[in-house]
């Protein structure tokens, strides 16, 4: 069974000048909490990174009031462990207690951890493709593959031999994935008028995951177009530097 290239999706993070959208961040977030955070933790990102400028743009008090939601595993000033609210400061707490308890929750298989997976995960395009990629499409092949495996859920051919626990997904290498079909549509309420599919939520999701691996990345093309810029000109005062410097010499 052939192994499907994932399809190019448009994202607002694209190209030199892409920027995260906000609104979009916010829906996925929103997909992320209340599906796959039942399986998936997410444990480098804190809840206040969430109000960070270049993200969802969650206001401090909704970051305060979400962070309240969750119980967070601490010690006390005698050393006891206790459980308390979450504070703004505090990381993701993870669905399972460890790496063994989340594997033998879900067959065997560990759901990864989220906080890097959308740079995590890619998929071959081949020659001449990954040569143009590093120039253009090459960032957004995470997103692109993970929009791909939440969408890529089919009964599986006739004649495929399926493992126990297994569940067959057109773009996941080898096509048998641990993970049952996480969305289908209607499933999360978005507030915010935005089509409640298949589609629209895994590019949600999928651009949130992004964030949640690249927060900085909106910062990151802005000084890097300033710096094109400043070399462009640097570049400009050298050369006619060079002229006057070298003007005498025939
Ligand atoms: C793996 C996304 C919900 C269990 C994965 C992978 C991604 C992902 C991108 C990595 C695939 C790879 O390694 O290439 C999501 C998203 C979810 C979600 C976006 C919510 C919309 C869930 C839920 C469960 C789950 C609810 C548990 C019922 C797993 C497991 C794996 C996995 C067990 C490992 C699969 C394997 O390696 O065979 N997920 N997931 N996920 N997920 Fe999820």
């Amino acid at each position: 069974h052939a192994q499907p290239k994932p399809p190019a999706q448009k994202w607002s993070f694209s190209g030199p000048f892409g920027k995260f959208d906000e609104g979009q961040l916010q829906r996925g977030f929103k997909v992320f909490k209340e599906v796959c955070a039942s399986c998936h933790s997410m444990s480098l990102v804190s809840f206040r990174n969430l109000a960070e400028p270049g993200g969802p743009g969650f206001s401090e008090k909704q970051i305060e009031a979400l962070a309240a939601e969750y119980k967070i595993k601490d010690l006390d000033d005698k050393g006891e462990a206790i459980e308390r609210n979450g504070r703004p400061a505090d990381k993701f707490p993870a669905p399972f207690a460890n790496a063994l308890a989340a594997a033998a929750a879900n067959g065997g298989v560990a759901p990864p951890d989220f906080s890097t997976l959308a740079k995590a995960r890619t998929y071959e395009r081949g020659f001449p493709w990954w040569v143009i990629d590093i120039f253009s499409q090459f960032q957004e092949q995470g997103p692109d593959y993970i929009h791909a495996i939440l969408v890529g859920y089919e009964d599986a051919p006739k004649d495929f031999v399926m493992p126990a626990g297994g569940n067959y997904n057109k773009y996941f290498p080898g096509h048998v994935i641990a993970m049952p079909k996480p969305l289908t549509e209607g499933q999360v309420t978005y507030d915010d008028g935005a089509p409640q599919t298949l589609e629209q939520y895994s590019h949600d999701v999928a651009a949130f995951m992004m964030w949640a691996a690249e927060p900085h990345l909106v910062a990151r093309k802005r000084l890097g177009f300033q710096v094109m810029i400043f070399l462009l000109v640097l570049s400009g005062l050298l050369y006619f530097t060079k002229k006057k410097v070298w003007s005498a010499v025939h």
